[in-house]
This record gives structure tokens, C-alpha cells and sequence, in this order.
């Protein structure tokens, strides 16, 4: 049976509690807390009232898979054609599509944990088998390569790698990349890379990013990407994702997308046409991206001078990922990781996401994704509630 996404769970539920008046401080959301940019928002209004609103294309408008053909091939520095691209309704879309299409009953998908939360149901969705391989704190929640070695069988079809990973925020720097795609090439030479790009945008401390493609020059052909505009350009609503996979995939995704929803819906490939095109929109994307930097500082060194909470600095996205363990179990107020942030939710009106909904009890997650005066309100009312707690167990 599928499971609710927990996240969305408990953003519904703050969203519940403040609808009820409660002034809940969240950290539970996934999505950026700004406004998209403005050439967004002028290209949709304009074309609502110039045009009906028809029926696009299953795979994407022309103009739209170009955009992103264009902006990928600079990207991953490769020729990319419209044939490669395939727009659907998010990148969450983007995904279940792939595996819909790609797997057969009974084969593998490597998933590091912590791991994003819709990844193991959309594999189950596929008929497929998730295999869940856990990560540790002292590798930065990387996953690393004799773990990939380990987990790799002949039924292996994938591999997922969140660059950077929602929720700790790890990214994979050229060298590591480059380590598993060895592995891969050795062990299960017949499996396929798929890394989700969706964060690869919102990256800090001197992070950088790399192209999977240009990186591991000797399995392009095994390699699919997702990606989109959810939150580098704060679209979420819009849902516009993009695939970018071998075009025979891609027309495969295609098939399956028209019996299900269709094109896309028409003025969010015109929103996300103008965020890919319009040059006005990337001075937007670095003030977001300048703000999340910010908040990123702030909230981390908040967070480390917090008693008994462990959090590693993370490359990249707007989220922390925090070891609460010491909070937890005997003598303790908490039996886990699901009752201590349902406390904080109901009792203090704090929102995250418990470690657990990722594959990682005894932690929680906090995103930066809201206005600067709610994290500082939100970071001394959580220093109160842990105030009121019984001492946190020893390391
Ligand atoms: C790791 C990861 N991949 C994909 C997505 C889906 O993004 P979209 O809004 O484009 O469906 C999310 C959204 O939360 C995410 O965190």
C-alpha cells in the first residue's frame, strides 16, 4: 500500500493550525517562500487574457523542451535535442513516469537514506524493489562507494542520487561522483544513474555542483536527470518538472503521461517558458538564492548552540537535518523522533518533519523556506521548548 507523503502530512497539519489562528512557527515546508519572478508572472497574465487556454502537448510545447534542451545542454555541457526533454506536471511527475515506464517486476533501485520521501512509493508504483542504503553523519550523509558496492545485485536498474539531497542537504563533489560511477560501471555495469537536479541550484558554502554528465563521460548513456523549476525559481504551484533521459525514454514517459494527465497544464509551461528565457528572471534567482544563503547561516549556528542537537552543515537545498537522538528515549520526555515533532507542532507550535518519514529515526528536519523574523521567532521558541525539557542524553 502506497503511504501518505508525511511531509505534505504535517505541512497540512501547521497549515490546519494556523487556519484555526494558532501562531505556528513552521520549518516544515518544501517550498521557497517567495513570490516567482516577475517576468513569470507578467508572461502567464498576459497569455491568459490574450488566448483560450488549450490543450498543450503531451510531451511539453516545442518551445518549452527547447528552453530546457537549451538550458541543459549549457548546463551539462552536451548537445541535448527536444527529443531528450520531456515536460510533466513537476518533477515528481517527472519520476513516476520514469519508473512506470522502466521497471519490470522484482528489479532494484538504490535509494540512500536519508532519502527523500517519494522515492520508495514511485519505485513500488513501478513494480519495483527499493533498496534502501543508509548514509552516516561523519560522510556528510554521502553515500559512499564499498556501501554502493554492497548494495548492487544483476536486478539493480537504478540508482538515485539526490545532488543536492533532500532532507540533509548533502551534494556529490566531482571526486565521489566519479568513485560511484566506477562502481556502478564495475559491479552492475547494466544500471543506470538517475540524479535529481531538482536543488542543483541552491547550493552554499562553497559547494559546487557538477553535471553528472560531464563528470562521468563513460556512462552518458546510462544516465537520466530530473529536474525543474519548483525551487530555483519558486514555481511549486506551476508543477513543471523536466526529464531529461534517452529519447527513446523520453517517448516512452510520453506515451504513458497521455493516458494519465496530458500535456501539462498550458499557462505553467508559458510561466515556466518565460523563467527558463527571459533574461530578467536570473537576477531573481540569486536574490532567492542570496537569502536562502542567509537564512542557511543563521539558522545553522542557531540550531548548533541549541543543547543536544547535532546538525552537519549542509551543501545545498533549504533544509537541516538535525540528530535529535539525545531528546529521545529513556529518561527522556520522548519515545521517538514522530512524537517529539508532534509535540513541538501541538503543544509549542513549532513544525518540522521527524527524521523517520526520510529513513532516519532520531532526527528532524527543518527547512529555511520561510520569512527571516519567523526563523528567528520560530529558533528561540524551539531554544524554550528544549529549555523545558529534561537534560538531553549524554553524546
Ligand atoms: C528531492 C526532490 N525531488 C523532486 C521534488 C519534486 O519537485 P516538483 O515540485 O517539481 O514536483 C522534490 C520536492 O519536494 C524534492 O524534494
Amino acid at each position: 500500500m502506497l503511504s501518505e507523503s508525511p511531509t505534505l502530512a504535517m505541512s497540512a497539519r501547521a497549515k490546519e493550525l494556523k487556519a484555526q489562528g494558532k501562531a505556528v512557527l513552521d520549518f516544515s515546508a518544501g517550498e521557497p517562500d517567495f513570490r516567482p519572478p516577475a517576468a513569470v508572472t507578467a508572461a502567464v497574465t498576459e497569455y491568459l487574457q490574450t488566448r483560450p487556454v488549450h490543450y498543450a502537448p503531451v510531451p511539453g510545447m516545442p518551445a518549452l523542451r527547447d528552453a530546457a534542451a537549451a538550458e541543459f545542454a549549457r548546463y551539462h555541457g552536451r548537445a541535448i535535442t527536444r527529443g531528450e526533454i520531456l515536460v510533466s506536471c513537476g518533477a515528481k511527475h517527472s519520476l513516476a513516469n520514469l519508473f512506470m515506464v522502466t521497471l519490470s517486476p522484482g528489479d532494484e533501485v538504490v535509494i540512500p537514506a536519508p532519502y527523500w520521501v517519494s522515492y520508495a512509493d514511485m519505485v513500488r508504483l513501478g513494480d519495483g524493489v527499493p533498496v534502501i542504503v543508509p548514509t552516516r553523519r561523519e560522510d556528510g550523509w554521502r553515500l559512499q562507494p564499498d556501501a554502493l558496492a554492497a548494495a548492487l545485485t544483476e536486478r539493480t536498474r537504478f540508482i538515485i542520487l539526490g545532488n543536492p539531497t533532500n532532507p540533509t542537504g548533502a551534494g556529490y563533489p566531482a571526486g565521489l561522483l566519479r568513485q560511484l560511477g566506477e562502481v556502478m560501471a564495475r559491479v552492475a555495469p547494466r544500471c543506470w544513474l538517475l540524479v535529481d537536479d531538482i536543488y542543483r541550484r541552491l547550493v552554499y558554502g562553497g559547494f559546487e555542483h557538477v553535471s553528472a554528465f560531464a563528470t562521468l563521460a563513460d556512462v552518458t548513456d546510462q544516465i537520466v536527470i530530473a529536474d525543474g523549476v519548483s525551487k530555483s525559481y519558486s514555481m511549486t504551484g506551476y508543477r513543471i518538472g523536466f526529464l531529461l533521459a534517452p529519447a527513446n525514454v523520453v517517448a516512452a514517459a510520453s506515451r504513458l503521461q497521455g493516458h494519465v494527465t496530458s500535456g501539462a497544464a498550458t499557462p505553467s509551461q508559458i510561466a515556466a517558458l518565460a523563467a527558463l528565457t527571459d533574461p530578467s528572471c536570473e537576477a531573481a534567482v540569486r536574490d532567492m538564492h542570496a537569502a536562502f544563503t542567509r537564512r542557511r547561516e543563521f539558522v545553522l549556528a542557531g540550531l548548533q548552540a541549541l543543547p543536544g542537537l547535532d546538525v552537519v552543515a549542509p551543501d545545498g537545498a533549504f533544509y537541516l537535518f538535525c540528530d535529535v537522538s539525545r531528546h529521545l528515549g529513556p529518561g527522556t520526555q520522548f519515545a521517538d523522533d514522530i512524537a517529539f515533532a508532534t509535540w513541538l507542532l501541538e503543544q509549542k507550535l513549532v513544525g518540522t518533519v521527524p527524521g523517520t518519514a526520510f529513513g532516519a529515526p532520531g532526527h528532524l528536519r527543518l527547512s529555511y523556506a520561510a520569512a527571516d523574523e519567523s526563523l528567528r521567532d520560530g529558533l528561540q521558541r524551539l531554544g524554550e521548548a528544549l529549555a523545558g525539557l529534561p537534560p538531553p542524553r549524554d553524546a
